[in-house]
């Protein structure tokens, strides 16, 4: 499909808004003040937005491949550090998927190049989770099994991070949730073991 196509709906979904809402978007214009900060998998199947029907203003996003959080990764450290500290995010939601290819590229055994390096961390959680993944039956749930355990591993990741320490010393109110999303039935799970205070 030509990219043009892109350009000729996006005025159509414009003009559906503004039809619907005259206000639309001299609102969203004048600020955003999410609650949210979402850190995903770079996945075309998993559209924060869109899986969790909020609106453009709404969420704010960071997405890599596999959802990764290192804390020398300045890229994800300023996104946290901007939605914590200038936005105010009252959650950050780390968000996983069942099946997701980064993961299962980490226990492949081809080598891929760079992706191999970004996706290290996860032949460790393998290594050190190897008995309770190698009792599971299929590969598939091995691999969403790990899907789930990188979940854990990123919240914690993050909650660990120098910036999440500041913040919750100072008695600011963030909480870091760990979810999973399965592209077989669009449903989102709550892998609960949220850290930080609720708000
Ligand atoms: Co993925």
């Amino acid at each position: 499909m030509n990219p043009s196509i892109l350009l000729e709906r996006n005025v159509a979904w414009a003009r559906e808004r503004l039809a619907a809402d005259p206000h639309y978007f001299s609102r969203l214009a004048a600020q955003q003040s999410p609650a949210y900060l979402w850190i995903g998998c770079s996945d075309s199947r998993v559209p924060a937005n869109v899986i969790t029907g909020l609106d453009p203003g709404e969420v704010f996003v960071h997405r890599n491949v596999a959802n990764m959080i290192y804390t020398a990764d300045i890229n994800c450290m300023s996104v946290v550090q901007f939605a914590v500290e200038t936005l105010k995010v009252r959650h950050i939601i780390v968000c996983g998927h069942y099946g997701c290819g980064g993961v299962t590229a980490a226990i492949d055994t081809e080598q891929l190049g760079l992706i191999d390096h970004w996706l290290e961390p996860i032949r460790e959680l393998e290594r050190t989770n190897g008995q309770e993944l190698n009792a599971l039956k299929s590969r598939t749930q091995m691999v969403d099994r790990l899907c789930e355990l990188n979940v854990l591993h990123q919240v914690l990741n993050l909650s660990n991070s120098p910036i999440l320490k500041r913040v919750w010393d100072a008695g600011q109110k963030v909480s870091v949730h760990g979810w999973i999303y399965s592209v077989a039935d669009g449903l989102l799970r709550d892998l609960n073991c949220t850290q930080g205070t609720m708000p």
